[in-house]
This record gives C-alpha cells, sequence and structure tokens, in this order.
C-alpha cells in the first residue's frame, strides 16, 4: 500500500506545556490530530474549571479546530461541589498522579484510597467522569505500576460504574486487570511499544528516552505492541508526549518525559505496515478512542499519508534553547500529506 488515510486520529495522553513551549509543539499535535486529552501538570498545575477553561482557551487561540479535552489534576483539596461545575462546562476527566511520582507531580495526592477522595469518586461516577491514572507506586522502578495494580482494582470494584484510565501502560501484568474489569480502559505510548530499558541505559545513557513510567522488558513491550496492533477495544493510542528544554534533559537531574509529538502519525504507519496490521490503525488511534471515551467529533478531519521519504527535525528552537524530539534527524518512509 502506498498511501492511507486515517480519519480523526486523537492523541489522548498530550502534554502541551504553556505559554512559548505550547507555541512551539502544539502545531505537530494540531496538524496530524482530531483533538487530544491535555495533561493538567503545568507549573502551577490544573486544578479548578476557571485553570481549565483560561488553558483551553490559550489551546484554542493557537489551534482553533483542535479538540482540547481538559482534565483536572486531582489534589487533597478538591471538593465534590466544584465537581458539577465541570461537567457543566464540558470538563470531565479527573487526573490522579500519586504525589512526587513524576513530573509536576508535587500537588498529587498523598493517600488515593482516602474518605475524601472516594467521596469525590463516587460523584465523578454518579456525573459520568473518567478517572485518569498515573498509576506507579514508590517502589522499585520496574515494579512500580505492577505494583499499583490493586488500587485499579480497588477503585474498579468500588465504582463499577465509573470509567478509569490506566495511563500509558508499560508492563505485560497490567493487562490482566484491563481483561478483568469493564470500566478499566489504557493508553498505550509509542514509546513503550517499540522500546524497551536498554534503549535508555543498554548502550549509552539516553535522557531522551527516560521517562515515567520507565521503558521494561522487551517482553512487556512485545505484549503491549500485541494490544496496539490488535487494537484491543479497550486501548486507545495516548502518546505522552512531554517536552522539556534540553537544559532539563541533559542536567544531573534530567526530567522524564519524551517528545514524541512530530511525526508520530508516520512512525505509526510504518510500525503497523511492518507488522502487516495497517488495517488496525484506524481502530487503535481513532473508534476505540472515540468510543471509549465518548468523543463528540464537530469536525471529520482526515489525515492522508503517503509512502515517501520524510525526516524528523533535529530539535525545535524555543525560549533561546531547544527541544529534542524522540529520534530527531531520523529517516521516515512515510509522510503526512498537508
Ligand atoms: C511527564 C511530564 O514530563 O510531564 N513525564 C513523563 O515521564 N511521562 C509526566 C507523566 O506523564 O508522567
Ligand atoms: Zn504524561
Amino acid at each position: 500500500m502506498n498511501s492511507i488515510t486515517l480519519k480523526n486520529p486523537f492523541d489522548m495522553h498530550l502534554h502541551l506545556r504553556e505559554g512559548e513551549i505550547l507555541k512551539a509543539v502544539l502545531p505537530f499535535s494540531a496538524q496530524s490530530f482530531s483533538g487530544g486529552v491535555i495533561m493538567p501538570n503545568l507549573k502551577t498545575p490544573v486544578t479548578t474549571s476557571q485553570l481549565a477553561q483560561s488553558y483551553r482557551e490559550e489551546i484554542a487561540s493557537l489551534a482553533p479546530d483542535f479538540l482540547a479535552l481538559m482534565t483536572i489534576y486531582v489534589t487533597d483539596f478538591l471538593d465534590k461541589e466544584s465537581l458539577q461545575d465541570l461537567s457543566e462546562v464540558g470538563i470531565k476527566i479527573l487526573k490522579l498522579y500519586p504525589k512526587g511520582a513524576t513530573t509536576n507531580s508535587d500537588s498529587g495526592v498523598s493517600s488515593i484510597l482516602n474518605p475524601n477522595l472516594l467521596e469525590i469518586l463516587k460523584v465523578a461516577q454518579d456525573l459520568g467522569m473518567i478517572l485518569s491514572i498515573h498509576g506507579e507506586s514508590d517502589g522499585f522502578s520496574m515494579d512500580r505500576e505492577y505494583e499499583f495494580l490493586k488500587v485499579f482494582e480497588n477503585l474498579a470494584k468500588r465504582f463499577p460504574k465509573l470509567h478509569i484510565v490506566l495511563e500509558h501502560m508499560s508492563d505485560h501484568r497490567s493487562i490482566k486487570v484491563l481483561e478483568n474489569f469493564e470500566n478499566i480502559t489504557a493508553t498505550l505510548t509509542y514509546h513503550h511499544i517499540t522500546m524497551d530499558l536498554d534503549s535508555l541505559l543498554g548502550k549509552n545513557l539516553n535522557p531522551h528516552y527516560f521517562c515515567k513510567p520507565i521503558l521494561k522488558t522487551p517482553y512487556d513491550k512485545e505484549a503491549l505492541l500485541d494490544l496496539a496492533l490488535n487494537a484491543h477495544k479497550k486501548v486507545s493510542f495516548g502518546s505522552d508526549s512531554a517536552p522539556h528544554l534540553i537544559s532539563n534533559k541533559y542536567s544531573q537531574n534530567a526530567f522524564g518525559g519524551i517528545f514524541s509529538a512530530p511525526n508520530l502519525l508516520p512512525r505509526l504507519v510504518e510500525l503497523f505496515e511492518r507488522h502487516n496490521k495497517l488495517e488496525n490503525l484506524q481502530a487503535f488511534v481513532s473508534d476505540n478512542a472515540i468510543t471509549n471515551y465518548k468523543i463528540k467529533v464537530k469536525k471529520d478531519k482526515f489525515i492522508t499519508l503517503k509512502k515517501s521519504p520524510s525526516k524528523i527535525p533535529d530539535s525545535i528552537p524555543v525560549l533561546d534553547s531547544k527541544i529534542i524530539p524522540l529520534f530527531g534527524g531520523s529517516d521516515l518512509m512515510w509522510q503526512e500529506l498537508v
């Protein structure tokens, strides 16, 4: 096949940041995707309807046709009365970070099963909201997601009508939770289905491959790739594209986060073609998300890709500095027609 057209691709886990970085990175997502789930871990976390609405406006002023599905950062101070207001302005995703689990998560919740949060989740369930979770314990890096599975099980049982999302699934042991609980779905990144721990540190240490959750074993990668290639009904694509200035990636305290937004669709087409699964890409990058998150698409977007060489940019200039994309400078077999 020499060309493929995708209808309404969605990126269901996306960090756009704000200000100058937002301006620099948003065009990559807005060109390729109809919309995405916008993560709330800004320097001042998006904890209220007002903050989320002004962030949504900032995004809309730069990319009016991009459907920004906003999320609210769950803190110990979120009160259940505000959930109704959020629903009324079309904000229906709550993002839960355990305190300190990842970049900008200091405001996260210290104890997930605390009575206040459980009451909030009950209201969220009644309002038909979605609970998106960065599910990692504070244990050994390679076991953090696995250790957190019991929290997913607990919440899924307590709130059987609440749609819970296991974000950026990275461990094959999580698959059984997807299968056991009707109300749990998951997102998969490009990097967790194509890379493993050796990409990060098997040769020289490469901070551009450092992210939370950490890349795992080849076995995990293959199991997750299999879910993606078969467009398992309960998984959708969420890049977790997370840009950091180069100074924060090369510092002694390198930040987790892989900036994968540039050329995501050409890479996904190449991957699915290599595995003879191109027919499932539409479901993985769009249909599953539209169904599971009940997305109302206002205006259809069609992206045609053709088999023709292109390149991932080396770097993206921003704020007298730069951000290095995943595989920056490397060749691609496909390109998007714009
Ligand atoms: C993300 C970031 O930089 O905001 N980092 C990451 O390693 N994925 C936060 C997150 O999604 O965990
Ligand atoms: Zn993320």
